[in-house]
């Protein structure tokens, strides 16, 4: 049964662990060898995608971070501008109406409050469409959405959620894939986007080899009280994904920036007490997230880094890194999502809190 524990210690670890199988799953059936299947989301939904000029994605906790990366993808591979707001703001907020909107929402239990009442204000104002990306069929989501992408990552139960978020960004691809065929004239793009997907599920577990090192680093963050979490680009909302999970079930204070915006304020806070952790894949950001380390290093930071090994970046006294295999850009963030939830899981088990119902917290959230 896939809710029964086996030898895992914890639910998160299982469900860290289970994310190849999760993504295999919400992939299969869906692909063709050069596109995505048009039907995944029903008959005659190319018609509406085609008329789609903006895209507004609205969610919560990590859900919504998922939402925050699928904007740079969105954005870098279509023409659609894509907002993205949590849901407790924008249903108590005016929106300037805007033109063949599609609504979308991200949820993994699909009953979240806020999402659910952003969802009736945006079918009130007019949108052209709602879809739900969702892990629980049947879902108050589901049913009061025009469509619906399910994430087939199977029961979650631990709080902090894991592969729900790894699959709702495999489920984000294959909406803007989608979006890509309707509006045409794209096919190699797609053919890159489709062949991407398909290394995933290899990639995971490449990435979840790391684990016995990311253990070991994670005894340095078990006397600390805060940390930093850098990334540039789509691997920012990856930051804000680790400082999260961070937070959730460690109770370190732990934040994100984008590593741009280092001098504008947290530079101030960085000294041998403060960890920096930091995603670092190779990409056209490589050079400048180099140089925004080294104004951390220079000043006495501790670094923990997750980077390319091709990326030039070597240990030293105060720089850990842990080398991550060469992965495709356009996939990167969920890659470097899995060291991130590793890290918090080891530093929340050396602490002895309740992994997977951390204080205060619920896994899902049905009333205001
Ligand atoms: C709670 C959970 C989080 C989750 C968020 C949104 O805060 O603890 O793990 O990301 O709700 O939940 P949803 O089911 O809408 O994705």
């Amino acid at each position: 049964l896939e809710s029964e524990l086996g030898d895992y210690r914890h639910y998160m670890l299982k469900e860290i662990y289970e994310q190849p199988q999760a993504v295999q799953k919400t992939l299969e059936d869906r692909l063709d060898i050069n596109s995505i299947k048009q039907c995944i989301m029903g008959d005659n939904v190319a018609e509406i995608l085609k008329q789609v000029e903006e895209v507004q994605i609205i969610a919560c906790g990590t859900s919504y971070h998922a939402g925050l990366i699928a904007r740079y993808w969105m954005e870098s591979l279509t023409d659609i501008p894509c907002q993205v707001e949590v849901a407790s703001e924008y249903r108590y907020r005016r929106q300037v109406p805007r033109k063949n909107m599609l609504f979308v929402t991200i949820s993994q239990s699909g009953e979240t409050a806020d999402t659910l009442a952003a969802l009736e204000k945006a079918k009130k104002d007019g949108c052209l469409a709602s879809l739900s990306i969702c892990n629980v069929a049947e879902s108050s989501l589901q049913r009061e959405s025009d469509f619906s992408l399910m994430t087939i990552a199977g029961p979650e139960i631990g709080v902090a959620s894991t592969k729900a978020f790894t699959t709702q960004l495999v489920t984000l691809k294959l909406l803007i894939g989608l979006l890509m065929q309707a509006k045409g004239g794209q096919s190699e793009a797609v053919a890159s986007l489709v062949e991407d997907l398909k290394k995933l599920p290899v990639l995971i577990e490449q990435a979840l080899e790391h684990d016995k090192a990311i253990e070991v680093m994670a005894e340095h963050f078990i006397e600390k009280h805060n940390a930093l979490f850098l990334g540039r680009g789509d691997q920012y909302p990856v930051a804000m994904e680790g400082a999260l999970k961070l937070k959730e079930i460690s109770y370190i204070h732990a934040e994100a920036y984008p590593a741009g915006e280092l001098k504008h304020g947290p530079l101030a806070l960085v000294d041998s007490e403060m960890p920096i952790v930091a995603v670092a894949p190779n990409t056209s950001l490589l050079e400048k997230l180099k140089s925004n380390l080294e104004e951390v290093r220079s000043r006495g930071g501790f670094l923990y880094l997750f980077a390319d090994k091709t990326s030039g970046i070597a240990p030293q006294d105060n720089i850990q890194v842990i080398e991550m295999d060469e992965v495709p850009e356009s996939i990167a963030p969920i890659i470097y999502t899995i060291p991130l939830q590793l890290l918090s899981y080891h530093v929340a088990v050396f602490k002895g809190t309740d992994v997977d119902k951390p204080r205060n917290l619920a896994k899902s959230v049905t009333v205001e």
